[in-house]
């Protein structure tokens, strides 16, 4: 039975490896299209191969700016936004941009390494103090003092450049422990650089704000984030919003079968809400 058309105009504002904007894009209407996001100029590039002859518009862009691009496209609302928050697969296996501990590639962490500032030199940059508040901040790390301290011990030594060396400060920083750890030692520290240089919470606040004008009535927007930040900025943001209806009183979790297959969907949270 052929699957149910879910709209004409759709938006992915997180192409990323672009799994889900091909599912979009096999449920659109026959006239319409996905017009989908990214930042960073890999996934785009990749989709231009493996997208190919979908009905996908492909734009290197931040989601929060999708007022602007959807004028300039004349399209005046669409159907449905969906953002999945964080980075991609293609994103952490990619060597030479630091996102997986074990890389020795550079401690880079921008999704668009066109774009501000790459990790390695603000942690070779700040005071101890303010590092350790940005790994307070935005990753609850309770051992953040400790961490800081050793970074900046170990950069007056040298400079610390590749992600490996910092994930081995950071190891080496925590208190031991007993028993095996669900995850690396150095997974909040790496979240809270990621978040700080691609200002991920201020993209999410504005998008949340501007992204309602961008919907017909009854169109949707469906947020998946990863960690307690994000999520609370949804919930609330969804709450107080006059002109969205919330359609998800509690966040969908991926299922025990979703776990086992995609280890990495384990701390996802689904919300959606609807254009009055
Ligand atoms: C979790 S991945 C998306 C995976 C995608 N849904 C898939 O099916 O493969 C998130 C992607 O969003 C991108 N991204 C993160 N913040 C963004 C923003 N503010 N605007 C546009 N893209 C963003 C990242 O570069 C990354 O490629």
């Amino acid at each position: 039975m052929a699957r149910p058309e879910i709209g004409t105009d759709l938006v992915d504002g997180t192409l990323g490896g672009g799994g889900h904007t091909r599912a979009l894009a096999e449920r659109v209407t026959p006239d319409g299209y996905v017009i989908a996001l990214d930042r960073d100029p890999a996934a785009l590039a990749a989709a231009e191969l493996n997208l190919a002859r979908m009905a996908v518009k492909l734009v290197e862009s931040n989601y929060c700016e999708l007022p602007e691009l959807l004028e300039q496209m004349s399209v005046e609302a669409v159907d449905g936004v969906l953002l999945d928050l964080g980075l991609s697969s293609d994103q952490l296996a990619d060597e030479s941009r630091g996102f997986s501990f074990n890389s020795a590639g550079p401690l880079d962490l921008r999704f668009n390494p066109n774009e501000g500032e790459p990790a390695a030199r603000l942690v070779n940059r700040l005071k101890a103090e303010a590092l350790a508040d940005l790994i307070y901040q935005y990753a609850d790390e309770r051992h953040s003092r400790r961490i800081a301290r050793r970074i900046v011990e170990r950069r007056r030594e040298k400079p610390i450049e590749t992600a490996s060396e910092l994930a081995g400060i950071v190891g080496a920083a925590m208190p031991k422990r007993r028993g095996r750890d669900t995850i690396h030692p150095a997974t909040r520290t790496f979240q809270a650089l990621r978040i700080a240089v691609n200002d991920e919470l201020k993209s999410l606040e504005i998008g949340l704000k501007r992204i309602p004008d961008c919907l017909k009535p009854g169109g949707k927007l469906a947020v998946i984030s990863f960690h307690s930040l994000e999520d609370r900025r949804v919930k609330e943001s969804f709450r107080d919003d006059a002109r969205l209806e919330v359609l998800t009183r509690k966040p969908l979790r991926p299922t025990d079968e979703e776990m086992a297959k995609n280890p990495r969907s384990r701390s996802a949270r689904l919300r959606v809400a609807m254009r009055k």
